[in-house]
């Protein structure tokens, strides 16, 4: 979900959707605004997506300088207006917008509905509206004051040490009307520090524009914002000194530009994003990577004889070829753990075991809870992460960002590409602390030096593979297959036709498919082979020929000029011939772009996929 809010003298409806477009690629089952005007708090809210809510802003319009909004991802209750944030507490003395899961609130529901509350959502966060609004009336009744901050600030902890769960939240009070309370515990905010004017966000891209002053921040703090003053406070250990920070990002960045599509924009951004990833990072002198934020010493990273990788979705697929560069340069034994799983598991470790967190937000719930759960053993946990000041870029012991600017389309692209870089890169600087020679590490950086060209070769199969989508967007399943550094590739590229498409697609590795998948194969289940020219092409070639046998339509990706592949196919997309372990690079690139424009054909909407979130703060 995103949450914006705002204090201060510009006409708050219009920079509240603003921001709401801008957060929508965190959630977007439906939006709404709270405005606080001169006697009242008006609520708009609405299903379906921000669009759908300024239309009703339009006719309904709603004037007033301070504000909260939301755009949602459902968690509890369905896509109703009813469920839509804000959700108003008591008799409207309160209204609040929450991103997170409060684990308690059936109980809370109950006690609150004895005591005469009356529900109107089926959510957990009109729960947390109401409570606020009860201990609220039990501060004033015991003060015998009116309702000033003091008092609300007093409600709001009060609440804060009855829920379980997670929560980023701001709250905004009828009968006091130029504050703004908001309060983090696992889901994340970003206050925006103007002059006499103060903004609030669940991640930066609102502020883009309006300020470069921002304040992270942390779990189990509470901001109390005014136009003329921001404090912040630790719930239990006090007042803390904000620390101010300088945001990067420009309006360019978060801009389409020519592009019809963010997916399409960040798939062509490719070249420019791996070569930012590998900036200043080779050294061809020592033929290594230079990696100055791991915050370990060569001596520490030596004696390391285990990496686990943990991660979610796309950046769980860019650990699985992590794995295989680790083991293959470094020769270090390497997991890679679902975060969701690693969580809760408790697999022996030693305290040789390196922990790398992957993940394009730096806010996924589960990889947060994974990379905390390795700290706490005392693991040294790293990260590799896109979004500077995110909360697994900050509570890390170090690691290394992807520089790969923001990624709107929910569906990650640009983001896997460059984990793979760094992943490269970070192999080639442990394995030249280990195993890797001088000549071999001088040839890897030769290779990465050229990727950025090489990317931009293959997208140049960009009209190639639409004619293509245009003859297999009927089909409703598909197997993906490859083998070694293709097989991540294979799971990555059905998951980008299963999310923007909703088609069926299973990405297995190719000769494991007669396991099972085999059985699915028909003239209606195309098959897409990942076969660039390898050590062991012939087999799967060999694969590709049983899938052929049994009728199955074969799309396959290989390198450019490889006739043998041709003959077989029915159709191939090519694409340059690089090292083995780079052309999941390269090869990435024709199953982003098939993904796109199949769902394009389909009608489906590209960036906004249904059901789908960019940054799933929630476990
Ligand atoms: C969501 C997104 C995926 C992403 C995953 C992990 O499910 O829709 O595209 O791969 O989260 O996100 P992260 O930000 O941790 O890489």
């Amino acid at each position: 979900c995103g949450i914006v809010g705002y204090v201060g003298s510009r006409p708050v409806s219009d920079l509240l959707l603003e921001g709401l477009h801008r957060l929508e690629y965190r959630g977007y089952d439906s939006a709404g605004i709270a405005v606080m005007t001169d006697t009242e708090i008006v609520v708009r809210k609405k299903s379906g997506r921000v669009g759908e809510l300024a239309q009703l802003i339009k006719q309904q319009p709603v004037v007033g300088s301070i504000g909260i909004g939301h755009t949602r991802w459902a968690t509890h209750g369905e896509t109703t207006d009813e469920n839509s944030h804000p959700h108003l507490g008591g008799n409207g003395e309160v209204v609040i917008v929450h991103n997170g899961v409060i684990e308690n609130y059936d109980s809370l529901r109950t006690q609150l509905q004895t005591l005469g509350y009356v529900f109107r959502s089926q959510t957990d966060t009109e729960v947390v509206a109401h409570l606020i609004a009860h201990h609220l009336g039990e501060q004033l009744k015991l003060s015998d004051s009116e309702p000033g901050v003091d008092v609300c600030l007093k409600a709001v902890h009060t609440t804060l040490d009855r829920l379980k769960g997670t929560y980023g939240l701001c709250a905004m009070f009828r009968d006091c009307p130029d504050t703004l309370i908001a309060a983090r515990s696992g889901s994340p905010l970003v206050i925006g520090v103007g002059k006499d004017e103060y903004f609030l966000a669940s991640d930066a891209s609102p502020l883009v524009g309006y300020t470069q002053d921002v304040v992270y921040l942390a779990d189990n703090e509470v901001a109390v914002l005014q136009p003329s003053k921001m404090t912040v406070a630790h719930r239990t250990s006090g007042s803390v000194q904000p620390s101010i920070q300088t945001l990067d990002q420009v309006s360019s960045d978060i801009d389409l530009g020519d592009y019809p599509h963010y997916m399409l924009k960040e798939i062509f951004e490719q070249p420019q994003t791996i070569e930012n990833a590998l900036r200043g990072r080779l050294d061809s002198e020592e033929a290594t990577a230079v990696i100055g934020g791991l915050n370990l010493t060569a001596q520490q990273l030596r004696t390391i004889d285990r990496v686990v990788l943990t991660a979610c979705g796309t950046s769980w697929h860019a650990g699985l070829v992590g794995e295989y560069l680790l083991e293959e340069f470094a020769r270090l034994p390497t997991e890679v753990e679902y975060a969701s799983e690693l969580r809760y598991r408790n697999p022996p470790m030693s305290d040789r075991t390196l922990v790398f967190a992957i993940t394009q937000s730096g806010e996924t719930a589960d990889t947060l809870a994974a990379m905390r759960e390795c700290k706490r053993k005392g693991h040294p946990t790293l990260a590799i992460c896109n979004v500077v000041g995110s909360t697994i870029g900050r509570e890390a012991d170090g690691g290394m960002y992807l520089r790969a600017g923001p990624e709107i389309g929910v569906a990650s692209t640009k983001a896997f590409t460059s984990q793979v870089t760094v992943l490269t890169l970070l192999a080639l600087y442990l394995g030249r602390m280990r195993h890797l020679s001088y000549p071999a590490g001088k040839r890897i950086i030769k290779q990465l030096r050229d990727m950025p060209s090489k990317i931009e070769e293959a997208l140049k199969c960009n009209d190639r593979v639409a004619e293509i989508a245009a003859k297999y967007a009927k089909y409703d399943n598909y197997l993906y297959l490859g083998r070694l550094y293709n097989f991540p590739v294979a799971l990555e590229g059905a998951l980008k036709l299963k999310e923007i498409s909703y088609i069926h697609a299973e990405g297995y590795p190719a000769a494991e498919m007669k396991h099972g998948p085999i059985a699915l194969v028909d003239e209606q289940t195309p098959s897409v082979f990942i076969v660039p020219k390898c050590g062991i092409q012939p087999k799967v070639i060999s694969n590709m020929e049983e899938v052929k046998a049994r009728k199955g339509p074969v799309i396959a990706i290989a390198c450019e000029g490889d006739a043998e592949v041709a003959r077989i196919a029915d159709d191939v997309i090519y694409v340059p011939d690089v090292e083995e372990y780079l052309q999941p690079l390269v090869c990435a690139i024709p199953l982003q772009l098939l993904s796109y424009h199949v769902a394009l054909l389909r009608g489906c909407n590209v960036d906004r996929p249904r059901n789908l979130a960019k940054s799933v703060t929630v476990e």
